[in-house]
Protein backbone atom coordinates (compact mmCIF):
# COMPACT_ATOMS: atom_id res chain seq x y z
CA UNK A 1 0.00 0.00 0.00
CA UNK A 2 1.03 3.64 -0.86
CA UNK A 3 1.10 5.69 2.21
CA UNK A 4 -0.70 9.33 1.20
CA UNK A 5 0.59 11.57 4.35
CA UNK A 6 -2.55 13.53 4.32
CA UNK A 7 -5.56 13.95 6.10
CA UNK A 8 -8.82 13.62 4.15
CA UNK A 9 -11.77 14.69 5.52
CA UNK A 10 -14.84 13.62 3.70
CA UNK A 11 -18.35 14.07 4.21
CA UNK A 12 -21.45 12.29 3.32
CA UNK A 13 -19.15 9.30 3.67
CA UNK A 14 -21.36 6.30 4.37
CA UNK A 15 -23.10 5.74 1.00
CA UNK A 16 -22.61 6.29 -2.76
CA UNK A 17 -19.72 8.73 -4.18
CA UNK A 18 -18.46 9.57 -0.70
CA UNK A 19 -18.02 5.95 0.55
CA UNK A 20 -16.54 4.80 -2.71
CA UNK A 21 -13.99 7.73 -2.07
CA UNK A 22 -13.34 7.14 1.51
CA UNK A 23 -12.35 3.29 0.32
CA UNK A 24 -10.32 5.38 -2.46
CA UNK A 25 -8.49 7.20 0.08
CA UNK A 26 -8.14 4.66 2.62
CA UNK A 27 -6.64 2.09 0.29
CA UNK A 28 -3.87 4.56 -0.21
CA UNK A 29 -3.30 5.05 3.61
CA UNK A 30 -4.53 8.85 4.18
CA UNK A 31 -5.60 9.93 7.00
CA UNK A 32 -9.11 10.03 6.99
CA UNK A 33 -12.58 11.81 8.78
CA UNK A 34 -15.39 10.63 7.92
CA UNK A 35 -18.79 12.75 8.28
CA UNK A 36 -22.43 10.64 8.04
CA UNK A 37 -25.32 11.00 10.21
CA UNK A 38 -25.25 7.37 10.81
CA UNK A 39 -24.85 5.75 13.69
CA UNK A 40 -21.58 3.99 13.88
CA UNK A 41 -22.83 0.81 14.79
CA UNK A 42 -24.68 0.75 10.97
CA UNK A 43 -21.44 1.06 9.17
CA UNK A 44 -18.71 -1.48 8.26
CA UNK A 45 -16.59 -1.71 11.10
CA UNK A 46 -12.98 -2.30 8.65
CA UNK A 47 -13.57 1.26 7.43
CA UNK A 48 -15.65 3.59 10.17
CA UNK A 49 -13.62 3.67 13.30
CA UNK A 50 -14.85 5.91 16.33
CA UNK A 51 -11.16 7.90 15.66
CA UNK A 52 -12.29 8.45 12.29
CA UNK A 53 -16.17 9.05 12.26
CA UNK A 54 -17.51 11.86 13.15
CA UNK A 55 -21.64 11.50 14.05
CA UNK A 56 -23.56 15.00 12.42
CA UNK A 57 -26.41 15.78 10.60
CA UNK A 58 -25.71 18.53 8.20
CA UNK A 59 -29.07 19.63 8.20
CA UNK A 60 -28.69 21.10 11.62
CA UNK A 61 -26.96 24.24 12.70
CA UNK A 62 -24.34 22.80 15.03
CA UNK A 63 -23.22 20.50 12.52
CA UNK A 64 -19.87 22.48 12.01
CA UNK A 65 -19.55 22.93 15.82
CA UNK A 66 -19.89 18.91 16.18
CA UNK A 67 -17.24 18.31 13.53
CA UNK A 68 -15.03 20.69 15.23
CA UNK A 69 -15.19 19.68 18.54
CA UNK A 70 -14.01 16.18 16.91
CA UNK A 71 -11.49 17.61 15.23
CA UNK A 72 -10.44 18.84 18.80
CA UNK A 73 -10.49 15.78 20.20
CA UNK A 74 -8.83 13.86 17.62
CA UNK A 75 -5.89 15.99 18.10
CA UNK A 76 -6.05 16.94 13.88
CA UNK A 77 -4.07 20.24 13.55
CA UNK A 78 -4.15 20.45 9.59
CA UNK A 79 -6.27 19.06 6.25
CA UNK A 80 -4.92 18.50 3.38
CA UNK A 81 -8.37 18.15 1.48
CA UNK A 82 -11.83 19.13 2.57
CA UNK A 83 -14.20 17.16 0.43
CA UNK A 84 -17.82 18.24 0.67
CA UNK A 85 -19.74 15.62 -0.99
CA UNK A 86 -22.77 14.85 1.45
CA UNK A 87 -26.20 15.90 -0.44
CA UNK A 88 -29.71 15.57 -0.55
CA UNK A 89 -32.13 16.26 -2.77
CA UNK A 90 -35.88 16.11 -3.90
CA UNK A 91 -37.84 15.32 -7.09
CA UNK A 92 -41.37 17.04 -8.18
CA UNK A 93 -42.77 20.34 -8.35
CA UNK A 94 -42.00 22.90 -6.05
CA UNK A 95 -45.15 23.41 -5.39
CA UNK A 96 -45.46 19.36 -3.95
CA UNK A 97 -42.14 19.85 -1.34
CA UNK A 98 -42.30 20.42 1.90
CA UNK A 99 -41.02 23.80 2.91
CA UNK A 100 -39.45 21.78 6.33
CA UNK A 101 -37.92 19.46 3.26
CA UNK A 102 -36.54 22.24 1.25
CA UNK A 103 -35.03 24.05 4.40
CA UNK A 104 -33.17 20.31 5.15
CA UNK A 105 -32.27 20.34 1.47
CA UNK A 106 -30.75 23.91 1.58
CA UNK A 107 -29.15 23.30 4.67
CA UNK A 108 -27.74 19.92 3.56
CA UNK A 109 -26.36 20.95 0.37
CA UNK A 110 -25.20 24.52 0.82
CA UNK A 111 -25.37 25.88 4.36
CA UNK A 112 -23.59 22.31 5.43
CA UNK A 113 -20.28 23.07 3.24
CA UNK A 114 -20.51 27.17 4.20
CA UNK A 115 -20.49 26.17 7.54
CA UNK A 116 -18.15 23.06 7.51
CA UNK A 117 -15.65 25.25 5.38
CA UNK A 118 -15.34 28.61 7.86
CA UNK A 119 -15.13 25.90 10.48
CA UNK A 120 -11.87 24.06 8.88
CA UNK A 121 -10.69 27.10 7.21
CA UNK A 122 -7.77 27.77 9.03
CA UNK A 123 -6.57 23.74 9.09
CA UNK A 124 -7.29 23.71 5.37
CA UNK A 125 -5.19 26.62 5.48
CA UNK A 126 -2.19 25.51 7.48
CA UNK A 127 -1.50 22.59 5.44
CA UNK A 128 -1.65 25.16 2.29
CA UNK A 129 -4.58 22.22 1.51
CA UNK A 130 -7.49 22.26 -0.30
CA UNK A 131 -11.63 22.50 -0.45
CA UNK A 132 -13.33 20.40 -2.65
CA UNK A 133 -17.38 21.22 -3.53
CA UNK A 134 -18.71 18.55 -4.89
CA UNK A 135 -21.50 20.65 -7.37
CA UNK A 136 -23.57 19.13 -10.31
CA UNK A 137 -23.72 19.75 -14.14
CA UNK A 138 -27.02 20.45 -13.47
CA UNK A 139 -26.41 23.83 -11.65
CA UNK A 140 -26.68 24.83 -15.45
CA UNK A 141 -29.29 23.27 -17.17
CA UNK A 142 -32.76 23.75 -16.81
CA UNK A 143 -34.04 21.29 -14.26
CA UNK A 144 -37.79 21.34 -14.15
CA UNK A 145 -38.88 18.57 -10.91
CA UNK A 146 -35.02 19.54 -9.26
CA UNK A 147 -35.51 22.99 -9.41
CA UNK A 148 -34.23 23.24 -5.54
CA UNK A 149 -31.44 21.18 -5.69
CA UNK A 150 -29.61 22.87 -8.61
CA UNK A 151 -30.69 26.09 -7.09
CA UNK A 152 -28.37 24.15 -4.16
CA UNK A 153 -25.95 23.28 -6.79
CA UNK A 154 -25.38 26.31 -8.48
CA UNK A 155 -25.00 28.53 -5.53
CA UNK A 156 -22.46 26.33 -4.06
CA UNK A 157 -20.38 26.59 -7.31
CA UNK A 158 -20.40 30.54 -6.88
CA UNK A 159 -19.22 29.82 -3.31
CA UNK A 160 -16.45 28.01 -4.22
CA UNK A 161 -15.38 30.47 -7.07
CA UNK A 162 -15.88 33.40 -5.04
CA UNK A 163 -14.23 31.86 -1.56
CA UNK A 164 -10.82 31.05 -4.45
CA UNK A 165 -10.75 34.77 -5.32
CA UNK A 166 -10.27 35.54 -1.92
CA UNK A 167 -7.18 33.70 -1.84
CA UNK A 168 -5.61 31.48 1.28
CA UNK A 169 -7.24 28.41 0.48
CA UNK A 170 -7.30 26.82 -3.11
CA UNK A 171 -10.76 25.99 -3.88
CA UNK A 172 -11.97 23.53 -6.56
CA UNK A 173 -15.64 22.64 -7.39
CA UNK A 174 -16.11 19.40 -9.03
CA UNK A 175 -19.19 18.48 -10.87
CA UNK A 176 -20.37 14.63 -11.56
CA UNK A 177 -22.71 13.47 -14.29
CA UNK A 178 -25.68 11.65 -13.25
CA UNK A 179 -24.03 8.99 -10.85
CA UNK A 180 -25.60 4.98 -9.86
CA UNK A 181 -25.98 5.14 -6.21
CA UNK A 182 -29.25 5.02 -3.87
CA UNK A 183 -29.61 9.13 -4.55
CA UNK A 184 -32.59 8.57 -6.93
CA UNK A 185 -34.38 6.65 -4.41
CA UNK A 186 -33.90 8.62 -1.64
CA UNK A 187 -35.15 11.57 -3.22
CA UNK A 188 -38.22 9.64 -4.60
CA UNK A 189 -37.54 8.58 -8.11
CA UNK A 190 -38.43 5.61 -9.84
CA UNK A 191 -37.22 3.72 -12.73
CA UNK A 192 -39.61 4.19 -14.46
CA UNK A 193 -39.03 7.74 -14.53
CA UNK A 194 -35.33 7.53 -15.12
CA UNK A 195 -33.71 4.13 -15.18
CA UNK A 196 -29.71 5.15 -13.35
CA UNK A 197 -28.54 1.42 -14.62
CA UNK A 198 -27.05 2.64 -16.82
CA UNK A 199 -24.97 5.61 -15.04
CA UNK A 200 -21.60 5.05 -14.43
CA UNK A 201 -21.31 3.74 -10.41
CA UNK A 202 -19.90 5.51 -7.58
CA UNK A 203 -16.71 3.81 -7.62
CA UNK A 204 -16.06 4.92 -11.25
CA UNK A 205 -16.94 8.71 -10.49
CA UNK A 206 -15.02 8.93 -7.12
CA UNK A 207 -11.57 7.51 -8.72
CA UNK A 208 -12.28 10.74 -11.71
CA UNK A 209 -12.86 12.88 -8.45
CA UNK A 210 -9.64 11.66 -7.12
CA UNK A 211 -7.74 12.24 -10.31
CA UNK A 212 -9.59 15.66 -10.22
CA UNK A 213 -8.52 16.60 -7.47
CA UNK A 214 -5.01 16.17 -7.77
CA UNK A 215 -4.67 18.81 -10.95
CA UNK A 216 -5.35 22.33 -10.57
CA UNK A 217 -8.63 23.22 -12.26
CA UNK A 218 -11.02 25.26 -10.41
CA UNK A 219 -14.31 24.10 -11.60
CA UNK A 220 -14.11 20.52 -13.04
CA UNK A 221 -17.17 18.55 -14.90
CA UNK A 222 -16.16 15.00 -14.63
CA UNK A 223 -16.96 13.54 -18.40
CA UNK A 224 -17.05 14.50 -22.06
CA UNK A 225 -20.67 14.24 -22.04
CA UNK A 226 -21.85 16.02 -19.22
CA UNK A 227 -18.79 19.42 -20.57
CA UNK A 228 -21.49 19.07 -23.92
CA UNK A 229 -24.60 19.21 -21.90
CA UNK A 230 -22.60 22.22 -19.83
CA UNK A 231 -22.07 24.18 -22.80
CA UNK A 232 -25.80 23.60 -24.19
CA UNK A 233 -27.26 24.50 -20.56
CA UNK A 234 -24.86 27.87 -20.69
CA UNK A 235 -25.41 28.53 -24.33
CA UNK A 236 -28.81 27.19 -25.16
CA UNK A 237 -30.56 27.34 -22.35
CA UNK A 238 -33.66 29.21 -23.56
CA UNK A 239 -33.91 26.58 -25.98
CA UNK A 240 -33.46 23.84 -23.44
CA UNK A 241 -36.19 25.22 -21.28
CA UNK A 242 -38.83 25.24 -23.80
CA UNK A 243 -37.75 21.51 -24.86
CA UNK A 244 -38.21 20.73 -20.82
CA UNK A 245 -40.93 22.47 -20.50
CA UNK A 246 -43.94 20.80 -18.66
CA UNK A 247 -46.62 21.33 -16.53
CA UNK A 248 -46.29 21.41 -13.12
CA UNK A 249 -46.91 17.37 -11.04
CA UNK A 250 -48.66 18.87 -8.37
N1 LIG B 1 -25.97 10.52 -7.93
C1 LIG B 1 -25.96 11.44 -8.89
O1 LIG B 1 -26.54 11.24 -9.97
C2 LIG B 1 -25.24 12.76 -8.66
C3 LIG B 1 -25.02 13.58 -9.76
C4 LIG B 1 -24.35 14.80 -9.60
C5 LIG B 1 -23.94 15.17 -8.33
N2 LIG B 1 -24.15 14.35 -7.26
C6 LIG B 1 -23.72 14.81 -5.95
O2 LIG B 1 -22.77 13.91 -5.43
C7 LIG B 1 -22.83 13.93 -4.00
C8 LIG B 1 -22.97 12.52 -3.47
O3 LIG B 1 -24.21 11.99 -3.91
P1 LIG B 1 -24.50 10.42 -4.05
O4 LIG B 1 -25.09 10.21 -5.38
O5 LIG B 1 -23.33 9.64 -3.65
O6 LIG B 1 -25.70 10.26 -2.99
P2 LIG B 1 -25.90 9.22 -1.80
O7 LIG B 1 -25.51 7.86 -2.23
O8 LIG B 1 -27.30 9.41 -1.31
O9 LIG B 1 -24.88 9.74 -0.71
C9 LIG B 1 -25.07 11.01 -0.12
C10 LIG B 1 -24.34 11.06 1.20
O10 LIG B 1 -24.72 12.29 1.88
C11 LIG B 1 -25.22 11.95 3.18
N3 LIG B 1 -26.20 12.87 3.73
C12 LIG B 1 -27.41 13.19 3.24
N4 LIG B 1 -28.06 13.99 4.10
C13 LIG B 1 -27.22 14.18 5.17
C14 LIG B 1 -27.32 14.88 6.39
N5 LIG B 1 -28.42 15.55 6.74
N6 LIG B 1 -26.28 14.85 7.24
C15 LIG B 1 -25.15 14.15 6.94
N7 LIG B 1 -25.01 13.45 5.80
C16 LIG B 1 -26.04 13.47 4.93
C17 LIG B 1 -25.85 10.57 2.96
O11 LIG B 1 -26.11 9.95 4.21
P3 LIG B 1 -27.04 8.65 4.29
O12 LIG B 1 -26.16 7.51 3.88
O13 LIG B 1 -27.43 8.59 5.72
O14 LIG B 1 -28.19 8.84 3.34
C18 LIG B 1 -24.77 9.90 2.13
O15 LIG B 1 -23.69 9.51 2.92
C19 LIG B 1 -24.02 14.83 -3.63
O16 LIG B 1 -23.55 16.11 -3.31
C20 LIG B 1 -24.83 14.86 -4.90
O17 LIG B 1 -25.62 16.03 -5.00
C21 LIG B 1 -24.80 13.15 -7.39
Amino acid sequence: MTRDPRTVLITGATDGIGLALARHYADQGARLILVGRRPISSLDGELFVPEMYCQADLSKPDCAFLVEAFLQEQGIDKIDVLIQNAGTGYYGSVASQASSHIRDLVAVNLMGPVRLTRACYSLVRKAAGKVVLIGSVVSTLPCPDYAVYAATKAALESFGRNLQSEGGVRVQVILPGATRTGLHEKIGLTREVIDWESFPSAEQVARQIAKAIEGSQRVRILGMGNRFYRILGRWFGGLLEGVMKRSASV
